[in-house]
């Protein structure tokens, strides 16, 4: 039988509630991360989490602005319960996250049944800002400011496998991008303070755990400290082997790496460390140097195939994603062919495709060679469609192969199948023998002979 384990019921007492909440998330891990912490404040505070968001006290929205048609759903989502709030006046509505930022106080006055609008950087303070609105404003929070060391515990998703958030904000300048304007400059948080998260997470049987950056390897940048030899003592490579003893985790993954600060150290570091997963997220957005040039990426498609080769001259079996936009402005057929050619010539396990969005406050969404929607849409189908084959592809080579899964759940659409990982991060669903005396929990590893590859995930059978 598969045994659940529920965690912090002690920590998040329900006899005390003043209301139940429910929260959405748009958009990255970054995201997801912030929102379980801010479910956790929430649950400190006496809420309890609601069972349908139409019923809520409390309705908070952590939003997503990176293309126009995530901040879209957002609007959709906010006038549904804006609506609802002309019945039920009591209601409390928080818009949180990147297009809170992006949009400060005119989010108050586009959308007047708003509570509270508070931006990334002020996920801390949530308790005081809503105590604010219960003394009855309308309040705004989204100045740049410190983040101070997260005070939160986090109601987390998952009891196997935590968020770990190690940097803050971005300094690059990639001209379409709305990220750094809305979660502001890079802060790294302290090695010692992002161990003791992961020794907490390993108390609560946690098993894996994903660090977290938007440019994961600017890590340290902003931190006092250098070596001997001049070079800096706080990097991501250095938080790896600092952080990699921590007994009861057994899975460490990093995400998401820049292709210009992606060095060999760290290629060698995730080699020689045991806990940390073979699988490298790092982005390269086009596969043409001119294009990457406007995009202000500071890196060549030779530099990027030269990191790939020396990933995979350690580890052949790493699987490498990334992300990829088309229809850049002024991308010509042959710039936009170079990128498919690119993808065909990794082989990458998973591409992250999107179509260019003009984005406020970036440099590119004012640029007169916009490409059409048309050709926006015929590029990003057909990019679409290698990456499946290709993902299909590489996905074959795990066939007859003996994986270890760590075992995260149930299958959702089927519970007869166990649902877990590869180290390598693909989902991989198992069938549990019905006549066995298996007695396995979450968070175990076990082995798993790959019968089936699909674009986007596997199937295997115990091996008993
Ligand atoms: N920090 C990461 C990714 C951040 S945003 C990096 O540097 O790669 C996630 C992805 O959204 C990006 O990798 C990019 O592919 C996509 N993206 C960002 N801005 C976009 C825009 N204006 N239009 C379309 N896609 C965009
Ligand atoms: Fe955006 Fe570039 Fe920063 Fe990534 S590195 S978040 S794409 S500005
Ligand atoms: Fe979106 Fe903000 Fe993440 S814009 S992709 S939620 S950093």
């Amino acid at each position: 039988m598969l045994t659940k384990t529920i965690k912090d019921e002690k920590e998040f007492p329900k006899d005390s509630t003043i209301g139940s909440y429910w929260i959405t998330t748009f958009g990255c891990q970054m995201n997801k991360a912030d929102s379980e912490r801010m479910a956790g404040t929430l649950e400190k505070m006496g809420y309890t989490k609601a069972d349908e968001e139409l019923q809520a006290d409390l309705v908070l929205y952590n939003t997503c602005t990176i293309r126009d048609n995530a901040e879209q759903k957002v609007y959709s989502f906010l006038g549904r319960q804006a609506k609802r709030k002309h019945k039920t006046p009591s209601l409390k509505l928080v818009v949180a996250g990147c297009l809170a930022q992006q949009e400060g106080e005119s989010l108050l006055r586009r959308v007047p049944e708003l509570d509270l609008v508070m931006g990334p950087q002020h996920l801390n303070n949530l308790e005081n800002l809503l105590g604010k609105v219960d003394a009855g404003n309308q309040v705004a929070a989204t100045e740049e400011t410190f983040i101070s060391e997260d005070i939160t515990n986090a109601r987390r998703e998952s009891s196997i496998c935590g968020w770990v958030n190690i940097i803050y904000g971005c300094n690059e300048r990639c001209s379409y991008c709305v990220v750094p304007s809305v979660r502001g400059k890079e802060q790294s948080r302290y090695p010692n303070a992002i161990k003791s998260e992961i020794q907490k997470l390993a108390n609560d049987n946690f098993k894996e755990v994903t660090l977290l950056g938007q440019n994961i390897d600017a890590y340290g940048r902003d931190l006092p400290g250098t070596t001997k030899e001049g070079r800096k003592e706080n990097t991501l490579t250095d938080l790896l082997y600092y952080i990699h003893d921590v007994e009861g985790i057994r899975r460490i993954r990093f995400a998401t790496s820049h292709p210009r600060y992606f060095s060999k150290r760290l290629i060698q570091a995730c080699y020689e460390l045991d806990k940390v997963c073979e699988h490298f997220h790092i982005p390269f957005q086009s596969g043409n140097n001119e294009i990457l040039k406007l995009m202000a990426r500071g890196y060549t498609i030779d530099k990027y195939k030269r990191i790939i080769e020396n990933i995979r001259s350690l580890m052949p079996n790493a699987s490498i994603t990334a992300d990829a936009i088309v229809a850049f402005p002024g991308e010509s057929e042959g710039q936009y062919r170079d990128t498919l050619k690119l993808i065909s010539d990794i082989g990458f396990d998973q591409v992250m495709t999107a179509a260019y969005s003009p984005r406020p406050n970036t440099p590119a969404a004012i640029w007169h060679n916009q490409i059409s929607e048309d050709v926006k849409k015929e590029r990003l189908k057909e990019i679409n469609e290698l990456v499946e084959i290709t993902s299909k592809k590489r996905n074959e080579r795990y066939l007859d192969n003996i994986e270890s899964i760590l075992i995260e759940g149930l299958n959702p659409k089927k519970s007869s199948q166990i649902m877990g990982r590869t180290r390598t991060n693909r989902l991989t669903f198992v069938e549990i023998p019905n006549n066995s005396e298996f007695n396995f929990s979450l968070g175990d590893e076990i082995d798993v002979r790959i019968n089936e590859a699909r674009p986007f995930s596997l199937t295997g059978e115990l091996c008993l």
